[in-house]
């Protein structure tokens, strides 16, 4: 029998299993291993009374005190109500409180579900409640075919947000999905990945949103592959899956199913069917929660090089570098966001604004897309806690918030076509009242740098506020002749989403 507390005060509540089925006067309690235990006449009254009791968390304490109300000193009797919770707790009717105070494991981390054309697609409802339980931030992407097997209205009541089917954003100054999802998601879950969608990813087609978006993110990808036996058998299917376990996919296997073309004796048990979609989002948390989740590799066509380059030159002579903070940076960190707390060097080159942050108090994690800069700065600063990491913003590998991020002319040099995934990032990487102090050229140099005003930077970042901003000046990129620039302080808005 399952343990119940000897002081009866462990606190019980009714259970979503279906345990408890009531067929006239009686009450037939089915277990896990599918026994079924019948209560009849006054065992069946007595265990009606108990169950709804426990429609809110209550301790055996409290159950007892209640049925003395009800029904008089329960003398004896009270051990047959203790056996009674004892029963109902073993078959999962009841199940221990949870702790209201626990954090929820998932903890907010954004999870793009895509739900392919496979029969266990009318799972994905059920699927995305269980994520969402956990405490994870889901949007939700189907294939076309997909919307045959699940309803769209269904899922976007269950997400509160646009159920996304389309690579076209649903309007001009809306960021494309494949490219906002992909930078947004912390993980990508296909629930359930179809036999077609299984060779679209192997095949790198981005035609199609979901695969667009695996293809794309450098987050964690799981895939809960489902389809009958004969279409798991089949060499093409066979292939796909070894050639996205090789590009770093992470599988969920599906039920064992049995090949019943075979004579039971021989017969074999394959993957085939996802399993069940609570099982699945318990799994992959799990997954999560232990770290064991890979990020997928890093595009070696980033633009690295480019900046290993610049930096690899004597470093020092560069126009933009200065051997200490500016004193328009410094004095913003000062008023917006003095120390303690996570600061974010963004482009950090020689890590002036780092090393600065990090005396005053900061716990400073200072990135750049050049390894060579890295290289020296963490080289001058050996002797300061500053994390040093190789990340390029605009597909950021960072996790967690910062209070405050710092970005010195790195925004200004961005493409125009990577500003959108440079904004995500902002927005990931912060909460709300998080400062962001961006220092930019105004006006631009042509070909190199792009010009900055207050203006912009509210419209690029539409989840923060303006706090301040003043005229400023940054050295150029071939010469150390001042250029007009803005000093920005923003701070992120409560309740804001993409
Ligand atoms: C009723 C029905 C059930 C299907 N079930 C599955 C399935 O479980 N697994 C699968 O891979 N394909 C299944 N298919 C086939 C896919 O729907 C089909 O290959 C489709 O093109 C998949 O497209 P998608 O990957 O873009 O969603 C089913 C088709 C139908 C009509």
């Amino acid at each position: 029998m399952t343990d119940v507390s000897d002081d009866g005060s462990q606190r019980w509540v009714r259970s979503q299993r279906a345990a408890v089925v009531e067929i006239d006067e009686d009450i037939l309690l089915v277990a896990r291993d599918g026994t079924v235990r019948k209560l009849s006449g006054e065992s069946a009254e007595l265990a009606r009374e108990v169950i709804a009791f426990f429609a809110r968390p209550r301790n055996e304490r409290e159950l007892l005190r209640h049925l003395e109300v009800i029904a008089g000193p329960l003398g004896d009797r009270a051990a047959v109500v203790r056996q009674l919770v004892a029963l109902l707790a073993e078959v999962g009717a009841l199940t221990r409180e949870r702790d209201e105070h626990a954090i929820p494991s998932g903890r907010g981390a954004n999870v793009v579900v895509v739900v392919s054309g496979a029969i266990a697609a009318t799972g994905a409802p059920a699927f995305v409640i269980a994520l969402q339980r956990r405490g994870y931030t889901v949007e939700v992407v189907l294939t076309h075919a997909a919307t045959r097997f699940v309803a769209i209205d269904a899922l976007g009541a269950i997400v509160q947000r646009e159920v996304k089917t389309s690579m076209w954003p649903t309007a001009p100054h809306v960021p494309v999905p494949h490219v906002a999802l992909a930078h947004w998601a912390e993980l990508v879950v296909f629930y359930p990945a179809s036999a077609t969608m299984l060779s679209r990813l192997a095949a790198g087609d981005f035609s199609e949103l979901g695969s667009a978006i695996a293809l794309t993110t450098r987050a964690p990808v799981v895939v809960v592959p489902s389809m009958n036996v004969d279409m798991a058998l089949a060499v093409a299917v066979q292939r796909n899956l070894e050639e996205l376990r090789a590009d770093g996919f992470t599988f969920v296997s599906g039920v064992p199913s049995q090949e019943v073309a075979e004579a039971p004796a021989v017969r074999t048990t394959l993957a085939g069917a996802a399993p069940a979609p609570g099982e699945v989002a318990a799994t992959i948390d799990a997954l999560r929660t232990a770290g064991l989740l890979k990020r997928r590799d890093v595009d070696p066509a980033a633009p690295t090089t480019l900046w290993d380059g610049v930096y690899r030159r004597d470093a020092k002579l560069l126009p933009w570098v200065k051997d200490r903070v500016d004193d328009d940076i410094a004095a913003a960190l000062a008023h917006h966001a003095p120390p303690p707390g996570r600061l974010l060097d963004v482009g950090c080159g020689l890590g002036q604004i780092a090393r600065h942050a990090a005396q005053r108090g900061y716990r400073v994690v200072a990135t750049d897309i050049s390894e060579a800069a890295l290289g020296v700065a963490s080289r001058d600063a050996a002797d300061t806690d500053i994390v040093w990491v190789r990340d390029d913003i605009c597909a950021s590998s960072l996790a967690g918030t910062f209070r405050v991020i710092v970005d010195r002319a790195s925004l200004h040099v961005l493409p125009a076509s990577r500003l959108h995934a440079w904004a995500i990032s902002m927005h990931r990487l912060t909460s709300p009242g998080s400062i962001l102090i961006v220092k930019a050229h105004r006006d631009g140099v042509a070909g190199a740098t792009t010009g900055w005003s207050a203006e912009r930077f509210v419209s690029l970042l539409s989840g923060f506020e303006l706090v301040t901003q003043a005229s400023a000046e940054l050295p150029g990129l071939e010469s150390p002749a001042p250029i007009p620039s803005i000093l920005a302080v923003l701070r992120r808005r409560a309740g804001e989403l993409l």
